[in-house]
């Protein structure tokens, strides 16, 4: 007797349990996937207009890639749990003046993708707790001054890749809670100097891409929040004074691809946290001597593709924490003033390919203890002073290919090393014959293993010789810092046309051909003094633009 409503019960909570799936299942409009917690995506030039009979726990509706041209004034009525609407590539080209009141709970609206040329007036209006609009990649020329008004919940704006040319000095009034606008990739030839004034949250702002070719004074005033900037690719031709000082918590500033062939003094002041500026191709003539403030977050550092002749010998005074320096491709570039690594012992990576260096200080170098890596190539020295490496220790790389390296290079002696000829020696004395010049000590390299190749200098093997090691021999550089009183030579080829070869000397014996009395504090067996040197050339052949400098 109690068997049976107890056993109806369990049917009814059975069913019940099982019927929203069940619905779910069921009412899955074809050309949609419904997923069981809420989201539905749609997909297919079949879809007109929002699927009729959605799932009533749908929060997140993406129609993508859709025939659907016009959001009407019933488009999405009936759907109050829709929270996130995105209805993209659907050629979408109208949206009905009335389209959102029936859907004012909405927190996200994406029509990127579309065909949208105009807006109705305040058509977003009803959306008060909208967080993210994204209307990027449609056909919008202007945006009327009140279209976004009531929008105060909004974060998250993109309007990049429209055809924008001149936004109004009010049209983000009222969007206090914005962290993210992008305007980049539009037609903006100008930006009024208080469009941004409200805006005090806001951490990301885009402007790249444009046409903009002056950035009004105070443009950036209030932005105390900022944390990136991007400005790159636009025409500006110069920066008003101060234009960045309200940005103190400014991370990453993109500059590059404009047109400034100067900029103001201190420009860079009072932006602590920065820890990226590119700067590169602008046309830069000169810099002012005070233009970085305190920025000790700056690692990497890249100033390049400029008209630059010299830089001031403090430009990088206050980075003292910068790990890689990018001064490179300024094809004129002929003088680096000899303090001007002088603060940035930290330094690990320095480029300063393909400038038009002629000459280098003796003391150019001395503070960069660190460094691993130097690019000296492509350029126009013709010697370097003797002792230009001597403050360096630890491992380190030197690239000087295609110089004017003729006269005596007295950069290296070799002897005194345990060096084994074997297969990774090719390299080696492949480019010991080729840089006779730079060598000075080149008849007293000798072989000590194998046995049969004892007291034989490198110079003399032939290349010949090395036929059988066809396998190339490659060994990490690390090995040189953990064994360094074995013998350690790699060798990589890259089709042929460069070979590194690196030698592992004790520091102060290649530096100084004429010390051969070493501080008991350095001796060669201390191995925080060895340094290995990797040498860069490239093989001579038919092919290579780069084997002129080889003797001839
Ligand atoms: C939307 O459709 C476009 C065009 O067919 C396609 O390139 C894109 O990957 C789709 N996006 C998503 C999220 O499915
Ligand atoms: C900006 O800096 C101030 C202090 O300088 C700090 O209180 C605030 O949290 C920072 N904002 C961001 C987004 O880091
Ligand atoms: C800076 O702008 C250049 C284009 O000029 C771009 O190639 C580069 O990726 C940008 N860097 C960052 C960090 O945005
Ligand atoms: C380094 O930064 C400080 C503080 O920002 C500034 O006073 C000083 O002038 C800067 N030095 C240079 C060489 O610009
Ligand atoms: C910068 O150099 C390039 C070529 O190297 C030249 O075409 C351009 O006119 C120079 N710009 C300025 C402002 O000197
Ligand atoms: C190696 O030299 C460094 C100084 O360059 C010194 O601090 C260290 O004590 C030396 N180590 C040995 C084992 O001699």
């Amino acid at each position: 007797m109690m068997d049976s409503p107890f056993k109806g019960t369990l049917w009814i909570i059975l069913v019940f349990l099982t019927l929203p799936h069940l619905s779910c299942n069921m009412l899955c409009p074809s050309s949609c996937q419904c997923y069981f917690k809420g989201p539905v995506k749609c997909v297919g030039d079949t879809i007109t207009d929002i699927p009729k009979q959605l799932p009533v726990h749908t929060y997140l509706l993406q129609l993508n890639d859709t025939n659907m041209n016009v959001i009407n004034e019933q488009s999405l009525a009936n759907m109050d749990l829709l929270l996130r609407f995105s209805l993209t590539h659907s050629h979408l080209h109208s949206i009905h003046p009335s389209a959102f009141h029936v859907a004012p709970q909405l927190k996200s609206v994406k029509l990127s993708s579309n065909d949208l040329s105009t807006l109705p007036a305040r058509v977003f209006s009803p959306l008060i707790t909208l967080e993210q609009l994204h209307l990027d990649g449609n056909q919008l020329k202007t945006i009327a001054p009140d279209m976004f008004d009531g929008l105060v919940r909004l974060l998250d704006l993109d309007l990049s890749w429209n055809k924008l040319s001149s936004p109004s000095s009010n049209v983000f009034d009222g969007l206090t809670q914005l962290k993210f606008l992008n305007l980049g990739r539009n037609s903006i030839k100008k930006l009024p100097p208080t469009i941004f004034h409200t805006l005090t949250n806001l951490r990301k702002l885009m402007i790249y891409n444009n046409e903009l070719e002056v950035l009004e004074a105070g443009i950036f005033d209030g932005l105390v929040n900022l944390v990136e900037l991007k400005i790159h690719q636009n025409q500006i031709t110069s920066l008003p004074p101060q234009v960045f000082w309200s940005l103190r918590n400014l991370t990453i500033l993109n500059l590059s691809s404009n047109r400034l062939q100067a900029i103001p003094e201190k420009s860079f002041y009072n932006m602590p946290k920065l820890s990226k500026l590119t700067i590169y191709n602008n046309p830069l003539l000169s810099l002012p001597d005070q233009l970085m403030g305190h920025m000790p977050d700056m690692t990497d550092f890249y100033l390049y593709a400029t008209n630059l002749t010299t830089v001031p010998g403090n430009l990088f005074a206050n980075m003292s924490g910068l790990r890689s320096l990018n001064l490179h491709f300024n094809d004129k570039l002929r003088d680096l003033p000899s303090d001007l690594f002088c603060c940035i012992p930290k330094l690990e990576k320095l480029s300063l390919k393909s400038n038009d260096l002629h000459y280098l200080h003796p003391q150019l170098f001395s503070g960069l203890t660190t460094l691993g890596m130097l690019l000296l190539n492509d350029n126009k020295l013709q010697g370097l002073p003797e002792n230009i490496f001597q403050g360096i220790r630890g491992v380190f790389s030197v690239d000087l290919n295609n110089n004017h390296l003729k006269t005596a290079l007295k950069v290296l002696t070799l002897s005194g090393n345990p060096w084994d000829c074997t297969c990774s020696i090719r390299g080696i004395a492949k480019w010991i014959r080729h840089n006779e010049h730079v060598v000075l000590d080149r008849q007293d390299v000798m072989c000590q293993s194998p046995v049969h190749q004892q007291l034989r200098t490198i110079d003399s093997l032939r290349d010949e010789e090395f036929n059988f090691c066809d396998a190339v021999i490659v060994k990490s550089r690390y090995l040189s810092t953990h064994e360094p009183t074995k013998p350690f030579h790699t060798i990589t080829t890259s089709r042929q046309t460069s070979v590194v070869a690196s030698v592992t000397t004790p520091a102060y014996n290649n530096i100084n051909p004429h010390s051969r009395s070493y501080p008991t504090s350095r001796r060669p067996n201390n191995h925080s003094n060895y340094k290995t040197i990797y040498l860069t050339y490239h093989h001579p052949t038919n092919n290579s633009p780069n084997s002129h400098h080889h003797p001839a």
